[in-house]
């Protein structure tokens, strides 16, 4: 529980300072208790309570199945090792097909969970519900470009946006959900220079996963960059290598994040 001096906690504020300063925002996966205690104590800004738990932790092939009680159950687990960081929930798949129950759904993250900012896979169709959100005092952010919850109509995990009609669709997009209230970005495998245009057209922060550098941070899952999972992204790197612990690993992320080395 957040129990200790309030202002030196990450808030929306702390990351919409970060971007006009330039400093880089540093954010990982976390889904218990342990791993949100050994990020909070590296300083990583944001701890995404990611829907990629449905594979990392209950090893499903997607995300697809995981549920609002399993969201709820492991933000509840990292909130209780979370002192200073941004606590970011995803909305899993179908929670918020419609308004209605995207702001039931979002409130329960909130109210029981913990989380502090609420995720959604989006597009032009969710331009509404970011819109609510806002208007209930709902924080959000808006995940664009790859989203992983689409996969039984995509196909495949690819590189989006790649010819200039979806690039422009994704900037129109992205600007539509920003204007709408939403509080960040969340872009994966998009173009580096897309993402780079995006993040200097919007005010909020923009965070980047296989996006380039140019955003103005980076998430990636945890267990990928201590070399858990069998298989490193293209866009990953494991930070375990030449380092003697999980802490270790967590910080020289974190300095690699905030001094532009990485990616
Ligand atoms: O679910 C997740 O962990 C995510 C990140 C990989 C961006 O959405």
């Amino acid at each position: 529980m957040n129990s200790g001096n309030f202002s030196s906690n990450v808030s929306l504020a702390s990351l919409r300072r970060y971007k006009r300063e330039s400093e880089k925002i540093a954010c990982l996966t976390a889904y218990d208790f342990a791993f949100a205690c050994i990020l909070d104590r590296a300083d990583v800004d944001v701890v995404l309570v990611g829907d990629s738990l449905g594979m990392v932790a209950q090893g499903g092939k997607t995300t697809v199945k995981v549920s609002m009680d399993d969201m709820i159950y492991h933000c509840t687990c990292v909130s209780r090792g979370v002192e200073r960081a941004l606590i970011m929930a995803d909305m899993p798949f179908m929670t918020y097909a419609t308004v209605d129950d995207g702001l039931r759904n979002a409130g329960r993250l909130v109210r029981e969970g913990g989380a502090q900012v609420v995720k959604l896979e989006s597009g032009e169709r969710q331009v509404r519900i970011v819109r609510e959100l806002s208007s209930c005092g709902i924080a959000s952010c808006a995940h664009l470009g790859l989203r992983p919850q689409w996969i039984h109509k995509m196909g495949d995990y690819a590189m989006q946006a790649k010819n200039s009609g979806d690039a422009g669709r994704l900037m129109e997009d992205a600007v539509a959900l920003a204007d709408a209230g939403a509080d960040m970005l969340l872009l994966e495998c998009v173009p580096s220079e897309l993402a780079h245009r995006i993040t200097e057209t919007v005010s909020i922060p923009v965070i980047g996963i296989g996006a380039g550098p140019k955003c103005d941070g980076q998430v990636l899952v945890t267990q990928d960059i201590l070399g858990m999972t069998g298989y490193l992204p293209r866009f990953a790197k494991n930070f375990l290598i030449g380092c003697d612990s999980v802490e270790a690993a967590v910080a020289a992320y974190v300095r690699a994040v905030k001094s532009g080395e990485f990616p």
